[in-house]
């Protein structure tokens, strides 16, 4: 992928998704995330910290403050309907999407959003994540990690809450998307369509389901 100049938005939007994903966003992250040095990751951390966009929760580790998270929400409404323009309108594939948003999302205009939105419907991007409204307002989606479900249990594929490349790849190639239905067996294996997949840890750490409600007594 062709790197474009980083931005403070860039930034926002690295430290949201990683802190969604474990919790914090160390400036190593940042930095593989963004594809760009250390020490420019080092000196815009600094300057969010005087801004109070986000702060430092231990040596190397930061997350956004309140205000922070709603300029990062700002961010998210213009690169998650991006996604949605670039998915529905012009059929990129799925596992590109988040790289791809990047080349025209800074340039999303109130006018091409609202757009997209009355044609497509903006609820979520095709991840699943939800697209915040125009004051960097959030829907709150209730679903859970992999690690919590229930033997003999069926679920829905939620949202990818880390859009990263590889993890992509491996749900595109594995034909797991928001809405894909999977059971956690009485094995302890996950079966999607009677097969069994094995999802690596960044993959099932990234990946948020809803149980189904139909129980299923027919599961071996
Ligand atoms: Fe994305
Ligand atoms: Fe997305």
């Amino acid at each position: 992928m062709q790197k474009q100049s980083i931005t403070a938005e860039d930034y926002l939007k690295s430290i949201h998704e990683l802190t969604e994903y474990r919790g914090y966003a160390s400036l190593i992250d940042i930095s593989k995330l963004l594809g760009t040095a250390r020490q420019s990751v080092y000196d815009e951390i600094n300057i969010m910290l005087e801004k109070h966009l986000v702060r430092r929760i231990e040596r190397g580790r930061y997350v956004l403050t309140p205000s922070g998270q709603v300029d990062a929400n700002k961010f998210l409404r213009k690169h998650r309907i991006a996604e949605i323009l670039l998915f529905r309108g012009l059929s990129l594939q799925w596992k590109n999407l988040d790289d791809q948003a990047m080349g025209i999302e800074h340039g999303m205009t109130d006018e091409i959003m609202e757009k997209v939105c009355q044609k497509y419907g903006c609820d979520r991007c095709p991840h699943g994540n939800p697209v915040p409204d125009r004051e960097g307002n959030v829907e709150q989606i209730e679903d859970m990690k992999m690690s919590g479900a229930v033997q003999g249990t069926g679920y829905v594929i939620s949202r990818v809450i880390f859009e990263e490349h590889s993890i992509l790849e491996f749900l595109n190639e594995n034909h797991i998307f928001p809405g894909t239905e999977i059971i956690y067996t009485y094995d302890g294996q996950w079966s999607l369509d009677g097969k069994i997949v094995a999802f690596p840890e960044n993959v099932s750490g990234a990946l948020r389901i809803q149980m189904i409600k139909r129980t299923a007594e027919t599961l071996h």
